[in-house]
C-alpha cells in the first residue's frame, strides 16, 4: 500500500500569512481536522488544526490576525511513495498524530492529501463485513483453500498476522488437544507461556490465540527479545519522554508496550530477556502500567501478553538468568508444543500441505511422495521439527522432476545410500550451492533460506569462489 493510493486528498492550503479568518472559512468548508501551512515555494511546513483554531479563539487572539505561530510545526508526515505493509502499521503511526490525520507530500514536499483514522475505520468495517459473508457461505466447494489464502492475506494487512487456528496442521491427539486449548486461552487476557523447542509452531500458536480473540482487529506486536541490542531495549520496549537521552527525539516515543495497548504483545525467545527488564516487565504485568524512560508519570495500559522460549525456564531460574517470580506471572496458561518426533502421526498430513504449498508458489505440479520417501521421513527424527520438514519439502519440489517426489529429490541421499563418496567438504558444499542456485533460477534469497544460511554468507561463499556473478 503506498501512502498516495489512500489519502483523501486535499487542494487546499494555508500560509503563514493566511489571517484565522481564513482558516476558519477553510475548516468549515472541510471535514479534515486541520489544513496544511505551506511556504512560499508550497513546501508543507505545518498544519494549522482545529485545536489550534479552539486555542486561538480561547487565548483572545483577533480573528484577523495571522497564523503565523498559531499552528503545529515539526509535523509527522509521509512521502507519496512510503510503503505500508499492513493497516496496523498506519495506525500505530496515526496513534502517534495527535490530530489524527497524516499528511502526505508529493516529491517536492508540496502537500497533496492526508491520510486519516477514517480511512482505518472504513477498511476495517469492510473487512469485517467481508469476514461475516465468508463464515456464513455454506459452500465448502474446492474453492475454500483458495479463500482461506486470501483470508490470511487480508488479515496481514490487519494486523501483521499470517496464522490463524486453521493454520495450525496436525489431528494427532496432542495437536489437537493444544489447539483446543490455544482456543480457550483466547477468550481470555490471561498471560500466555508456548514452551517448545525451534521449528514446532509457537510463533503459530501465538498468532492464532490473537487472532480467535476478541483483540484480532489490533496490531499484533511483535518483540524478539533476543535480537534487541541491550541498550536500545528498554527504549524500544517502555519508550522514551522528550529529550530523556543525547539523540532522543524532541517529542519522545512510545514503546512496544504501548503501541499494543487493547491488543497482544508477543515476547518471543523470552529467555534472552536481560533480568534489569525482567523487572520491568513484571511491574507491567502486576501493576498494568508502564514508565516511559526519562518518564515521571506511569501510564496505564491493557495489554495481553504472550511469550514464548525454547529454553528451560527452570533451569535459567535455576542459574540465576530468569526471574522466578516473573516466570509464575507468564505461565498461568501454558502450552507445550511438542516436538515432530512426538507427534509422527501428522507427518503426511503435514508434507501434502507443505507440497500443495510450495508446487503453487513455484508452478510446479507435484502431487506426492513415494512410499519409501514417506516412510524416510516418518523414521527421521527432525531435530529442526516442522520449519525443517517445510523446507526439505520445498527443496524437494524444486528439485522434482516427475509429479512424484522420490527418495533421492529429499536431499538426504548421503545418508541413505550405503556407499560413501570420499569427495572434499569444500567441494560439496561447492557442488550443493551450485545446485541450489540452478534449482532457484539464480534467486540468491531464496538459495539462502534453502540451505540454511544468511545472504550475506551466502554471498561471501560466492567470492571466495570466484563467482559472485553467477546466474
Ligand atoms: N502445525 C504447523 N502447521 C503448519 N506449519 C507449521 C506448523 N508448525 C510449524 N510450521 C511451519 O514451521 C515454521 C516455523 O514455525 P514457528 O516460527 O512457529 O516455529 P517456532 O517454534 O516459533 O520456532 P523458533 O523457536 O525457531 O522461533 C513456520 O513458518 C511454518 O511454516
Ligand atoms: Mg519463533
Amino acid at each position: 500500500m503506498l501512502a498516495k493510493d489512500i489519502i483523501v486528498p486535499t487542494t487546499v492550503t494555508l500560509s503563514p500569512n493566511s489571517t484565522i479568518r481564513e482558516a476558519i472559512r477553510i475548516l468549515r468548508k472541510t471535514r479534515l481536522g486541520g489544513i496544511p501551512v505551506v511556504d512560499t515555494d508550497n513546501r508543507l511546513i505545518g498544519v494549522f488544526s482545529r485545536s489550534n483554531l479552539y486555542d486561538c479563539l480561547l487565548n483572545g487572539v483577533a480573528i484577523d490576525d495571522k497564523l503565523s505561530g498559531h499552528f503545529l510545526m515539526d509535523v509527522i508526515y509521509f512521502k507519496e511513495d512510503m510503503e505500508f505493509s499492513n493497516i496496523s502499521e498506519i495506525n500505530q503511526w496515526l496513534r502517534k498524530v495527535s490530530i489524527g490525520q497524516t499528511p502526505v507530500v508529493d516529491f517536492k514536499e508540496r502537500p497533496i492529501g492526508f491520510i486519516t483514522r477514517n480511512f482505518i475505520v472504513s477498511f476495517l468495517l469492510e473487512y469485517i463485513e467481508k469476514h461475516y459473508k465468508d463464515n456464513n457461505a455454506k459452500d465448502s466447494s474446492p474453492k475454500t483453500k483458495s479463500a482461506n489464502k486470501a483470508r490470511h492475506e487480508e488479515l496481514y494487512k490487519v494486523n501483521g498476522t499470517k496464522y490463524t487456528i486453521d493454520s495450525i496442521i496436525g489431528n494427532s491427539n496432542v495437536m489437537e488437544e493444544l489447539k483446543r486449548l490455544a482456543l480457550k486461552a483466547a477468550q481470555t487476557t490471561s498471560t500466555v507461556l508456548i514452551s517448545g523447542a525451534c521449528g514446532t509452531g509457537k510463533e503459530l500458536f501465538a498468532q492464532a490465540i490473537h487472532n480467535a480473540s476478541k483483540r484480532w482487529y489490533q496490531p499484533f506486536i511483535n518483540i524478539n527479545c533476543a535480537a534487541i541490542p541491550a541498550e536500545l531495549a528498554e527504549s524500544e520496549l517502555f519508550g522514551y519522554e522528550g529529550g530523556a537521552f543525547t539523540g532522543a527525539s524532541r517529542h519522545g516515543k512510545p514503546g512496544k508496550f504501548e503501541l499494543a495497548d487493547k491488543s497482544t504483545i508477543f515476547l518471543d525467545e523470552i529467555g534472552d530477556m536481560p533480568l534489569s527488564l525482567q523487572s520491568k516487565l513484571l511491574r507491567i504485568i502486576q501493576e498494568k502500567e508502564v514508565m516511559r524512560v526519562g518518564g515521571l508519570h506511569p501510564k496505564k495500559i491493557d495489554v495481553r501478553i504472550i511469550a514464548a522460549t525454547n529454553q528451560d525456564l527452570e533451569t535459567l531460574i535455576y542459574e540465576g538468568k530468569f526471574r522466578q517470580d516473573l516466570y509464575y506471572r507468564l505461565k498461568v496458561i501454558s502450552l507445550n508444543v511438542p516436538p515432530l518426533c512426538r507427534h509422527y502421526s501428522d507427518i503426511p498430513t503435514l508434507v501434502d500441505h507443505f507440497i500443495r504449498e510450495y508446487s503453487e508458489a513455484n508452478d510446479k505440479e507435484i502431487t506426492g511422495v513415494s512410499s519409501d520417501a514417506m516412510r524416510f521421513l516418518q523414521s527421521y527424527n527432525w531435530p529442526g521439527n516442522i520449519r525443517e520438514l517445510g523446507n526439505v519439502i520445498e527443496r524437494a519440489v524444486l528439485f522434482c522432476k516427475e509429479k512424484i517426489i522420490r527418495l533421492e529429490d529429499l536431499g538426504f541421499n548421503n545418508s541413505i545410500e550405503s556407499g560413501v563418496d570420499i569427495c572434499s567438504l569444500s567441494g560439496v558444499e561447492k557442488e550443493t550451492i551450485f545446485k541450489t542456485l540452478k534449482a532457484t533460477n539464480g534467486n540468491k534469497s531464496k538459495t539462502a533460506k534453502l540451505l540454511g544460511i544468511s545472504r550475506s554468507t551466502l554471498y561471501k561463499k560466492l567470492e571466495s569462489m570466484g563467482k559472485q556473478n553467477v546466474f
